[in-house]
């Protein structure tokens, strides 16, 4: 028995992804400005290359010009920095990202810290970050996935959450700490929760709005959630499920979701959710960027 509504993150997506084309269209004509995007990745890492490949793919399909730079494993530090610094100072690109993680020898935060914060379509910039932990949504660059759902809560909620408890669990800095600032931004009462936070459940229990973003396959069961919450489920796990007597892996969230939907008011299923929106968003901070660049936004 399901009570839950699934939020069809797919369909918000590609709705939002077909806006992003016909504004770089009409860039395009009026300013003769295409949006670029280069993605930069660092050796061959299975699920990065999936992201990648998405991303490229989303980037043309909105019209943009795309670059991506593929690295080897063992590419130096300096060798990174020099390309970020080539990709800061061309005009051809609005959008520069890193993919993650990067290999042990490189150091994440040297080179996120390196692109230009003008270009940092993933919002992972100090100057970015401060502008958001300020308030300063209107000139910064959120990160994508918060972006992202923050977008499907307000579809569920309205963009005004004055009354509302939220409780985010996982404290990482792509998801739980930016998503945080922004249920606080549009005035929801906020609780951040991790690996050390005692008696979990209980706090989650309390929630109007629960985001889950910790990693752990189905850790999040339908006695934790308050009847009618919006639970938004950010976990991508592979995990290994046998079918028809084969191993295949499955990508299953940090939700039970069988379990949960039973309760909540409305949830993200795993794939299908969250992931389709995170692409959707960086397009949206890269078309941004290319009209910043043309002074048509602040
Ligand atoms: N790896 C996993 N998520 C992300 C993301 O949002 N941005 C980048 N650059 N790498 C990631």
């Amino acid at each position: 028995m399901t009570a839950a509504k699934q939020i069809d993150g797919k369909t918000r997506a590609a709705d939002l992804t077909a806006n992003i084309t016909r504004e770089t269209a009409a860039l395009l004509k009026s300013h003769s400005i295409k949006p670029g995007l280069a993605v930069v990745i660092v050796g061959d890492d299975p699920a990065s290359q999936v992201y990648v490949r998405n991303k490229k793919r989303a980037a043309e399909s909105c019209g943009f010009y795309s670059a991506q730079h593929v690295l080897a494993e063992s590419v130096s530090q300096p060798d990174v920095l020099k390309l970020i610094e080539r990709l800061n100072a061309d005009t051809a690109v609005h959008g520069i990202l890193v993919q993650l993680p990067l290999p042990d020898h490189l150091d994440e935060q040297t080179i996120t810290q390196a692109i230009i914060p003008t270009k940092d379509v993933d919002g992972f910039h100090f100057i970015n970050i401060g502008k958001l932990m300020a308030g300063r949504i209107s000139d910064a660059f959120v990160p994508c996935t918060p972006a992202g759902c923050m977008l499907l809560i307000e579809d569920e909620l309205g963009t005004d959450l004055s009354g509302k408890t939220a409780v985010v669990i996982g404290r990482s800095n792509i998801v739980g700490k930016p998503i945080a600032a922004l249920l606080l931004q549009a005035n929801a009462t906020v609780t951040i929760t991790h690996s050390r936070t005692q008696d979990l459940a209980k706090v989650v229990s309390d929630a109007d709005i629960v985001v889950a973003a910790v990693g752990r396959p189905g850790m999040v069961r339908a006695d934790w959630i308050k009847r009618g919450a919006v639970v938004i489920d950010v976990g991508i796990n592979r995990v290994e499920k046998i079918v028809d007597g084969k191993a295949t892996t499955q990508l299953t969230g940090d939700v039970d979701y069988d379990e949960v939907c039973v309760v909540a008011g409305a949830i993200t299923p795993v794939p299908g959710g969250v992931g389709p929106m995170t692409i959707a968003m960086l397009m949206a901070n890269t078309l941004r960027s290319a009209r910043m660049s043309a002074g048509l936004e602040g």
